[in-house]
């Protein structure tokens, strides 16, 4: 089904972040990296300003209140980018969230849970995502925003 595109430059991506994210920089550092979520925070809003784009960035350990933002971007984003930490593995009801986004959507992981233990591959997000990027750190957060870009361009044409 074809979407329709909401106006990337009147609606802000929205950039989610899931349960212990809010820890980045010090919590396994040598899995997910010394950047702070205030770090890329402050990238991902650069980069999307290189795009003319503004970013409704939010982090939250909780998976309604996960939901409830998700349901918001319908309304009031042109995108998603999201990294669900461990709700990625668990919560249908995300991926009915992310079901129900008719805006385009990105999964992100800062590590590459297909390389990690065997609960870490199986992603809910996947099913209703348009794309996923993952192993690449803090750095993919910026290469989901290029790639929402690209997919916001395609529905335009
Ligand atoms: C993560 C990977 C998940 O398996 C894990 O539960 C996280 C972070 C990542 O960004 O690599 O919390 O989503």
């Amino acid at each position: 089904m074809a979407r329709k595109a909401q106006s990337s430059k009147t609606f802000p991506i929205y950039v989610l972040n899931g349960p212990n994210l809010n820890l980045l920089g010090t919590r396994e550092p040598e899995v997910y990296g010394h950047a702070t979520l205030a770090d890329i925070e402050k990238a991902v809003k650069a980069r999307a300003k290189t795009h003319g784009l503004t970013v409704t960035f939010r982090q939250s350990n909780h998976e309604g209140e996960l939901v409830d933002w998700i349901q918001e971007a319908r309304t009031t984003g042109c995108g998603v980018i999201l990294n669900a930490g461990a709700y990625t593995h668990t919560s249908v009801a995300l991926l009915d969230a992310c079901r129900a986004v008719n805006h385009p959507l990105i999964e992100v992981h800062l590590s590459n849970p297909y390389k990690r233990e065997p609960y870490r591959r199986r992603s809910f997000i996947a099913e209703a995502a348009d794309a996923l990027i993952c192993g690449l750190g803090a750095n993919g957060y910026l290469l989901a925003v290029d790639a929402l870009v690209a997919l916001l361009k395609e529905e335009k044409e």
